[in-house]
């Protein structure tokens, strides 16, 4: 659809040219070759903006640390060598375990077909993640316990098996244990391949995600993800990856942290990722943005919270020509439903927080809206990578204060973290453990 759009567009300015080159040549008027060049531009970016769905990629080198090096260094090969040792001098405080209990998303759901198996690595553990013949995920440690092939690096999906690569020994999906037996008896000890599974991790689709159990207990799941309607009824808009070196929990405590909102996010979007830089931006003449906020943990059920946010874009000081209404649902650690109320309608920013590494979280955003906010919806989510971006600036280089300097206002912030504790048990993972086993 979208090359032959793409096709579509390249032909008709073709005959564009065509007709206005014969046109040029007797009288030298561009006048039909400049007309096509904005028309073809305007329907690209109308293509861009309005039908398909953006999709901002930032990977970790790409917010918060140009500004440190001077541009030689920037430009050389050496980018990634210098963010590293930058992070290893960085003091990181006394921080608190680094893998929480909960669901975490390593998938969008659109990223993995039918019958086809992706390799990714979270909380220090190595999943195949695959969608057998009837659509449904699974997801199995990636090593297989013969002779430790990763088979998700080639391993083939059977109905609703995982085959490995390396022998061709097949694991059920459902619950892990090796099913040659049953499928194949070409085998030479049958006993030990029915005795044999590879673990089996409890796994959850919802939302445009695939969610996966984590527990350092080896504990059942306590709680789900909410399936939401509106998200499955709505049109999907686009996406934003980024990744972050901050603690997990640094993420989803932006929320409870009242009193950045005005300091941080109060210029303008427009103005950039860099809060300084957009503290003297030209766009600021124009207005800035107000906040409200309120954050509650949920009396009933302990793995939710709340906050709740007005937003008001002022112009010329005082006219406000936006609103919107946020209520942020905190699901669990790392899963947060933000439902907008805007001056213009509804929709939906599902946020999801994954630690790739102990310092390292990827967090994808999501958006929903009813079909008429389309345009709008690319828009906000760009707005909110923009804001998200200014907040991933101070985390990347931030160490954990364990106890702040607590105001009045700090004392939600203190409540979140009480509440986010939960999520860590006698055998979560601690950085310093982590330390001893990956060379930072
Ligand atoms: C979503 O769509 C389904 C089917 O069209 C409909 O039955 C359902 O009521 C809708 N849900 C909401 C919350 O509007
Ligand atoms: C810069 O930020 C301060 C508060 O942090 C604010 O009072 C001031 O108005 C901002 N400047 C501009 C140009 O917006
Ligand atoms: C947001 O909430 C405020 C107060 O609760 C209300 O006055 C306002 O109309 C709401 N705005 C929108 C867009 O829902
Ligand atoms: S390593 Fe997987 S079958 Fe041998
Ligand atoms: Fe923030």
């Amino acid at each position: 659809m979208e090359k032959f759009l793409l096709y579509f567009l390249v032909v008709c300015l073709l005959i564009q040219l065509v007709h206005s080159y014969e046109y040029l040549k007797e009288t030298f008027n561009s006048k039909y070759l400049v007309i096509g060049v904005i028309g073809f531009l305007t329907l690209w970016y109308s293509y861009r903006l309005l039908i398909k769905p953006l999709d901002i990629q930032r990977k970790l080198a790409d917010v918060g640390y140009k500004q440190y090096f001077t541009q030689k260094q920037w430009a050389s090969k050496d980018k990634l060598h210098l963010i590293r040792s930058m992070m290893s001098l960085r003091k990181k405080g006394a921080l608190p375990p680094v893998y929480p209990n909960g669901w975490f998303a390593l998938l969008d759901s659109d990223q993995i077909n039918i019958q086809q198996v992706k390799y990714v690595t979270a909380m220090g553990e190595n999943f195949a993640v695959f969608r057998s013949s009837n659509g449904n995920i699974n997801i199995l440690d990636a090593y297989c316990p013969h002779l430790g092939a990763n088979m998700a690096i080639g391993g083939v999906v059977r109905g609703n098996n995982l085959q490995c690569p390396f022998h061709g020994w097949k694991f059920d999906g459902t619950d892990g244990k090796c099913v040659n037996k049953i499928q194949q008896n070409d085998c030479p000890d049958d006993t030990i391949l029915t005795k044999t599974s590879v673990k089996k991790w409890e796994s959850f689709e919802a939302n445009g995600f695939i969610f996966v159990w984590y527990h350092s207990e080896n504990e059942k799941p306590s709680w789900y993800p909410p399936r939401d309607e509106m998200i499955s009824n709505w049109t999907y808009r686009g996406r934003s990856e980024h990744y972050v070196n901050a603690h997990v929990q640094d993420i989803p405590e932006n929320g409870a942290d009242v009193a950045h909102l005005s300091v941080l996010h109060g210029d303008m979007a427009l103005g950039g990722q860099y809060a300084a830089q957009a503290n003297t931006s030209l766009w600021n003449i124009l207005g800035n943005h107000k906040w409200k906020a309120e954050w509650k943990a949920d009396k009933d059920q302990w793995h939710l919270s709340k906050l709740k946010l007005e937003h008001k874009l002022k112009v010329f000081k005082n006219f406000v020509i936006f609103q919107m209404n946020v209520t942020a649902d905190q699901i669990g650690p790392g899963l947060v439903i933000l439902n907008f109320k805007t001056s213009f309608g509804p929709m939906k920013l599902v946020q999801t927080v994954t630690p790739v590494e102990p310092l390292i979280q990827k967090v994808v955003h999501r958006v929903y809206c009813p079909i008429y906010l389309s345009l709008y919806a690319s828009i906000l989510l760009f707005m909110e990578s923009v804001m998200f971006e200014r907040d991933v600036v101070i985390w990347n280089h931030k160490k954990y204060i364990e106890k702040p300097l607590a105001s009045k206002q700090e004392s939600t912030l203190l409540a979140h973290r009480k509440w986010y504790k939960q999520f860590y048990s006698a055998n979560s993972p601690t950085f310093s453990f982590r330390k001893e086993t990956i060379d930072w």
